[in-house]
């Protein structure tokens, strides 16, 4: 059990900055996710807080002492990685084993460690093989198995279900979760999915060209993102970004967005500070959007451009004017593409944005 701080973590190639003056203060026993794009700089920081590369930048504190001159080994953390990097030539009982192994732990308490570990993954029965005789998913609980038994301070995992396939992937992250649970230990976990991040993390640090943009519980994240990126990251289908005008008539708050408009009155407090005239993005979430085939006065006319069903729920993909505009309906849908239907929007969920993507409300 531990706490990490990072302050003002920067890491820097020639004039890349893959890591931007980062500063999170991951809880004790917390899930921290680290969310992100390709390239926005996850690994870089994973890296910097295991030890294998030197900030350029910042600190880095665990239990509110700084790490920076210790060494790896001493960290007192353990790394999952992408790619698991099992020693092919050894069981999977001596690839748990190693750790333990390697810090000449007895014989004895090894071997009840690695089968309690195994006992706790669901993998005792495959001790005796080799990685190379193991599915993607039995490997994965080898990593995760030898990152266990070391009982770190800190967890740091790195894609660790990457190469799983979608079903098992989905299982593993139920197991992951409730295992962090049971152990209690401080995770750090990184992924650019935003499914994982939202059902496994207490917390959810959402990155950009490395760069923190938010740190929040996945409802803050989802609820009330601070800029169109982190809105448009999370969530699908995707959020619906629609450039509008807001303009101020007859005593009454209009978003015009050409093709339809919007009175926002009752919530216009939200759109302090913004005077009429000015460009603003209004964010709809699909399922704050409801779908109609009766006309309506408030309504929105738009046409069924496209529909995918995937059982639980239908996606529509309309045309509203030039717009494309993503929304959904509980259940197969029997509305078809080509039909007419009339939507509104769920005033108290939009979301407005500056047009340099900030978030206004
Ligand atoms: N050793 C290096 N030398 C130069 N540039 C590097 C080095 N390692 C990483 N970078 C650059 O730093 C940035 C961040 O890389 P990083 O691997 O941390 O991204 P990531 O978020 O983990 O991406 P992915 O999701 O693809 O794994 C990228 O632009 C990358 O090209
Ligand atoms: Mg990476």
């Amino acid at each position: 059990m531990a706490t990490v701080s990072l302050k003002g973590l920067t890491k820097s190639y020639g004039d890349i900055r893959a890591v931007n003056e980062v500063s999170i203060d991951v809880r004790e026993k917390e899930f921290l996710t680290i969310l992100g794009p390709s390239g926005c700089g996850k690994t870089t920081l994973l890296r910097m807080i295991a030890g294998l590369e030197t900030p350029t930048g910042g600190d880095i504190l665990i239990d509110g002492n700084s790490v920076l001159d210790v060494p790896t080994r001493e960290r007192d953390i353990a790394m999952v990685f992408q790619t698991y990097a099992l020693y092919n030539h050894m069981t999977a009982y001596d690839n748990i084993a190693f750790p333990l192994k390697m810090r000449k732990v007895p014989q004895q308490d090894i071997d009840l460690k690695v089968k309690e570990a195994a006992e706790m993954l669901g993998i005792k029965q495959v001790l005796d093989r080799k990685p190379g005789k193991l599915s993607g998913g039995e490997q994965q609980r080898v990593a995760l198995g030898r990152a266990i038994v070391r009982e770190p301070k800190v967890f740091l995992m790195d894609e660790p279900l990457t190469f799983l396939d979608p079903k098992l992937r989905t299982q593993m992250r139920v197991e992951m979760k409730t295992l962090q649970r049971r152990l209690g230990v401080t995770t750090i976990y990184v992924t650019h999915d935003q499914a994982e991040a939202m059902t496994m993390s207490d917390r959810i640090g959402m990155m950009r060209g490395g760069v923190l943009q938010q740190i929040g519980t996945p409802e803050e994240i989802y609820y009330k993102p601070v800029n169109t990126f982190v809105a448009s990251f999370l969530g699908s289908p995707l959020i619906n970004l629609i450039n509008c005008k807001y303009v101020e008539q007859d005593g009454k708050a209009v978003l015009d967005a050409g093709a339809f408009k919007i009175d926002i009155t009752d919530i216009k407090g939200a759109i302090n500070g913004e005077k009429g005239g000015s460009e603003v993005i209004l964010g709809v979430r699909p399922e704050d959007i409801s779908v109609s085939r009766k006309k309506s006065a408030s309504g929105i006319e738009s046409e069924v451009y496209l529909t995918e069903p995937l059982g639980s729920e239908t996606n529509l993909i309309l045309k509203v004017g030039g717009n494309n505009v993503n929304t959904k309906v509980g259940g197969v849908s029997d509305i078809k593409a080509g039909e007419k239907v009339w939507i509104t929007f769920d005033k108290n969920r939009l979301h407005l944005f500056k047009s340099t993507g900030e978030s206004i409300r």
